[in-house]
């Protein structure tokens, strides 16, 4: 018979696309990246592509992995990630007035 303390220890089922993403690591990071859009398992690397691809808004991301939007938090995180990729993609222009 389980008594709570037993019962505390059984692993979580992993639930949805991002559950079963996430299961298939030990740390939450594998050959994906991080995860921001739970909703869709969009990825930092999978941004990354599409940023490289021309994607420049959220929506683009979204389209670029054919899904879209469904809650939107992850919008300002991906939002984010680009404005970072902009700015690493602009940084070897920055020291040229040097
Ligand atoms: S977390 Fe991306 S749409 Fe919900």
């Amino acid at each position: 018979m389980l008594n709570a303390s037993t019962q505390a220890l059984k692993p979580i089922p992993p639930v949805g696309v991002i559950g079963q993403a996430l299961a298939q690591t030990q740390t939450g990071r594998g050959a994906e990246g991080i995860y921001l859009c739970l909703c869709n398992a969009i990825s930092d690397t999978q941004i990354a592509q599409a940023f490289r691809g021309g994607a420049r808004r959220p929506r683009d991301v979204y389209a670029s992995c054919g899904c879209r939007a469904q809650c939107g938090r992850c919008a300002a995180d991906i939002l984010s990630v680009m404005r970072g990729l902009s700015a690493a993609a602009l940084a070897p222009f920055s020291n040229t007035n040097r």
